[in-house]
């Protein structure tokens, strides 16, 4: 059974965001595909300090949901990434998340299908899809996509429940993520996944690190 793990980066565990993310829910539920939702924007939670733990230890220096949450995201066959959008940008809470989760995981990512989901008010969406598309992109995680760019409108959660079009959009993608998971798991059996090649990592420090 595919497991998909999905995360409200909004305060409201109620909102227009949660309004978004149980509509793809009941389209997994119904197609068989285990789910569970974690409230990261309820809680309290720094950027990346940069300062290299993770790289010695595998985890993060700051012991809380985005540690708890690491060995989810490595089980899971897919990541929802639900946003409300502020200043035209995902909120500032989960991406601190997103930078700590990512950046100090060393699992492969690899085929796990990801998607971002945003809501707003008015304006600013489809920058903030963006933002969030590029933790997949940058990690080899094909990107579902939807019948629309996977946005809802509104201020409260009424609001996004008149949004017919967003929940629409909602439901294809959470069709098309379940269609995708199932594809490659198919595939990686009978094929076998892509090959990763590794080792370049060309940034010309020119020993500045070093001097750090
Ligand atoms: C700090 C802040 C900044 C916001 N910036 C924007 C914005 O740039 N564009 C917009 O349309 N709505 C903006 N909003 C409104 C929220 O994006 C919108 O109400 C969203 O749907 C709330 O989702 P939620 O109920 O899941 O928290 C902002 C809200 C807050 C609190």
């Amino acid at each position: 059974m595919a497991k998909v793990l999905l995360l409200n980066g909004s305060p409201h565990k109620h909102g227009c965001v949660a309004t978004a993310l149980d509509e793809m829910i009941r389209v997994f539920d119904a197609e068989g595909v285990e789910t569970e939702l974690i409230q990261v924007g309820s809680a309290a939670i720094r950027g990346c300090a940069a300062c290299g733990y993770c790289g010695k230890h595998g985890k993060c220096v700051f012991d809380d949901l985005v540690n708890e949450t690491a060995p989810k995201f490595e089980a899971a066959d897919g990541l929802v990434l639900g946003s409300p959008v502020y200043y035209a940008s995902p909120n500032g809470t989960l991406l601190s998340f997103m930078d700590r989760l990512f950046y100090s995981t060393s699992f492969s990512k690899h085929m796990k299908v990801g998607a971002a989901v945003v809501s707003c008010r008015r304006g600013g969406n489809t920058a903030s899809f963006d933002a969030l598309n590029k933790y997949f992109t940058i990690s080899g995680m094909p990107v579902a996509s939807s019948t629309y760019w996977n946005q809802i409108h509104g201020f409260t959660a009424e609001d996004a429940r008149r949004d017919l079009e967003g929940l629409q959009t909602m439901r294809n993608l959470a069709r098309n993520m379940t269609f995708l998971m199932k594809a490659i798991q198919d595939a990686g059996e009978r094929y076998g996944m892509p090959q990763v090649e590794r080792g370049a990592f060309t940034s010309f420090t020119d020993g500045k690190r070093d001097a750090e």
